[in-house]
């Protein structure tokens, strides 16, 4: 990838995990403070149960409450508190209901061991009889209050008392993926944990630490980090830790710097983050492509593809992955790199891919498309092409995420972090380092000097015209209050812009739980159209390109059938003479070449579904069912 994180060869086969997030302190600071302003921090990887776990008074206090974090928030009084270790969770359950006794930290029968897991604790029923004949017993139905018990349990038979030693044992036996914190009242002095398969990272202060699932919880204490690999521990005391392999094999990791600020996690002055990073987005489309452009030679310059380059030039095909927004990304760079470099292109569903064995050749190109760089479906997809032999690059955001590490090389977004469990930013951001990836390999094909400059200049205008359309909000405000009543909804595009029109409908279903539908424009007479009645909104992107007449087509045959059109066009386009006369509302993006359009074309469909669910009180940022980052398959 681009920042240097070298490329380690991890074990995937465990991506069967949970989400949740989880949040270690061991220092001189409130622990419990740290603790619940970093599960703040990774509450988006999970709210259905929190909980916390912290040495006071010579005894392990276990805190857990089902519901949102406020309800943990409600019942710890941080100033209550004065312990300088402690562990917390946000729960995302997927079996076992998210009530109180269900909620992490889990205890051992003593009471003396707590543990926080992201993940699942594969052969835990037989770990559980086994347990249960030597006559331990069993609170939960969880998965995580066997590996705490069976950690004591190996714990108890030692003679010489190791906890970190009792850890890796466990984890040595046991089937599945865990992102695991330890805290034990025997040995108060320190935290354990360990990663296999979910996110792990260690935040490095003077003297004092944060292990967590997110960097978001560690950058308001401290800015250096080192990621854990699969089947690696850490035993962490205020002075100091042991970073070691499950076979006891020393690990000694240069630390990184954390890449934002944490003025960037926060909502500043905006209700919503998703709604600040819409925003942001002429910010984070400069950051894409700062350092990238060479404008005198129409060239595109990607440093973590440099080592891969040959291979790219040589692929007789290429092949894009990812879920949700990235899938729809994938789309886009399709219809890019197949026009402007001619290499085929083939998209795939990473949750499709590796159960259909799909063929692949060694010469193939996979590249995987991720915001947040664990997502476990990708995570697999990756496994699956690496199994077959292909070289596997990354498009990611996070940087040192896992899909970052488990990748050859790759380009990152610079997006900075995005909390909105909606992807806004990140979208934009990819199709633009799609659209840069397409030009670089056209120029090693057929796209001449000149126009490679002509694509670099209008790149470079794209952050003036996304201001130009961010800078005043109202028409789409009052278009969404207008249909904010509507029960269904159709996207309509073609071209480059038919990604958008699903990205669009996916955008108001997740936010605004709505239903939405995208299509490609043309394929509405081949069964949609039926749906179409005078309670149908129907936004169409009818921006100025080589198809508007078509377009135009699809706008008559929906108005013929009493739909309203709510219709995306270029500012100033001669064309638009028929929007108005046909279209119920306009909203006007600036001109660009087509290939850029759906860069500008995204954001009104971001704005639209964002004011649609404001206006039906939805919970924008955390939408119900939904987490911002899915480790699960
Ligand atoms: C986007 O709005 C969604 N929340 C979701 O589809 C997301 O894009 C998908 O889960 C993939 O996530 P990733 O980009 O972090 O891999």
């Amino acid at each position: 990838m681009q920042q240097k994180i070298p490329y380690i060869a991890i074990s995937l086969i465990y991506w069967k995990c949970i989400m949740c997030g989880i949040v270690g302190y061991i220092g001189n600071k409130n622990a419990t403070e740290v603790v619940m302003n970093g599960l703040k921090r990774v509450e988006y990887r999970g709210y259905d149960s929190a909980g916390i776990a912290m040495f006071e008074n010579n005894k392990l206090n276990v805190i857990k409450k089902s519901g949102r974090l406020e309800e943990l928030i409600g019942i710890v009084d941080t100033n209550l508190h004065h312990s300088n270790i402690a562990i917390g969770h946000t729960r995302w359950a997927t079996h076992g209901l998210p009530n109180d006794t269900n909620a992490h930290p889990h205890t051992d029968n003593s009471g003396n061991i707590a543990i926080i897991h992201n993940g699942i604790i594969e052969n835990y029923r037989s770990l559980k009889k086994i347990l249960t004949q030597k006559g331990y017993f069993f609170n939960t139905e969880t998965d995580t209050e066997v590996l705490a018990v069976f950690i004591a349990s190996i714990y108890d038979e030692q003679k010489e008392k190791d906890m970190s030693e009792a850890v890796r044992i466990a984890l040595s036996e046991v089937a599945g993926a865990f992102g695991l914190v330890v805290l034990s009242a025997y040995e108060p002095d320190k935290i354990i944990c360990a990663r296999r398969g979910s996110p792990l990272i260690l935040g490095i202060g003077d003297n004092e630490y944060i292990v967590a699932s997110d960097q978001t919880a560690i950058v308001a204490y401290m800015d250096k980090v080192i990621f854990p690999d699969d089947n690696e521990m850490l035993v962490i005391t205020k002075s100091g830790y042991i970073e070691k392999t499950f076979d006891n094999v020393a690990i000694d990791k240069e630390p990184t710097k954390i890449e934002f600020e944490l003025a960037q996690l926060e909502k500043g002055g905006y209700e919503h983050f998703m709604l600040k990073e819409i925003m942001e987005q002429a910010e984070t489309i400069e950051n894409a492509i700062r350092g990238r452009i060479l404008l005198d030679s129409g060239d595109v310059k990607l440093g973590g593809l440099r080592e891969v380059t040959d291979k790219l030039r040589d692929a007789h095909r290429i092949i894009l992955t990812g879920c949700g927004t990235s899938w729809h990304s994938a789309l886009l760079g399709e219809y890019l790199i197949e026009s402007l470099a001619g290499i085929p292109v083939e998209v795939e569903y990473a949750s499709e891919f590796r159960y259909r064995n799909p063929v692949l050749y060694k010469g193939d190109i996979v590249i995987a498309i991720s915001q947040s760089g664990e997502t476990a479906d990708t995570l697999e997809a990756i496994r699956e092409a690496k199994r077959k032999g292909c070289v596997v690059l990354g498009i990611v955001n996070v940087v040192g995420s896992s899909i970052a590490r488990a990748t050859d090389a790759g380009v990152y977004l610079h997006a900075g972090p995005e909390i909105g469990v909606a992807s806004t930013k990140a979208f934009t951001s990819q199709v633009t380092a799609l659209l840069l990836l397409a030009i670089l390999l056209g120029r090693m094909k057929s796209i001449s000097a000149p126009d490679g400059i002509e694509y670099l200049k209008e790149i470079k205008q794209l952050p003036e015209k996304i201001n130009l359309i961010l800078k005043d909000t109202s028409g789409i405000q009052q278009i969404a209050k207008r249909y904010a009543s509507a029960k269904n909804f159709l996207y309509l595009g073609r071209g480059y812009n038919y990604p958008i029109a699903l990205e669009g409908a996916l955008k108001l279903k997740e936010i605004s739980y709505l239903h939405a539908e995208g299509y490609p424009a043309a394929e509405m007479k081949h069964g949609p159209l039926a749906l179409i009645d005078d309670d149908m909104p129907v936004v169409v992107i009818a921006t100025k390109d080589s198809i508007f007449e078509k377009i135009c087509s699809n706008i008559e045959e929906v108005k013929a059938r009493g739909g309203h059109i709510i219709a995306i066009a270029t500012a100033g386009f001669e064309g638009n003479g028929f929007l108005r006369s046909k279209a119920d509302h306009i909203i006007e993006i600036p001109e660009t070449l087509y290939e850029l359009t759906p860069i500008l074309a995204m954001i009104p469909l971001q704005l639209l579904a964002y004011y649609i669910a404001y206006e039906l009180g939805r919970d924008i940022d955390n939408p119900r069912h939904l987490a911002k980052s899915v480790t699960v398959e």
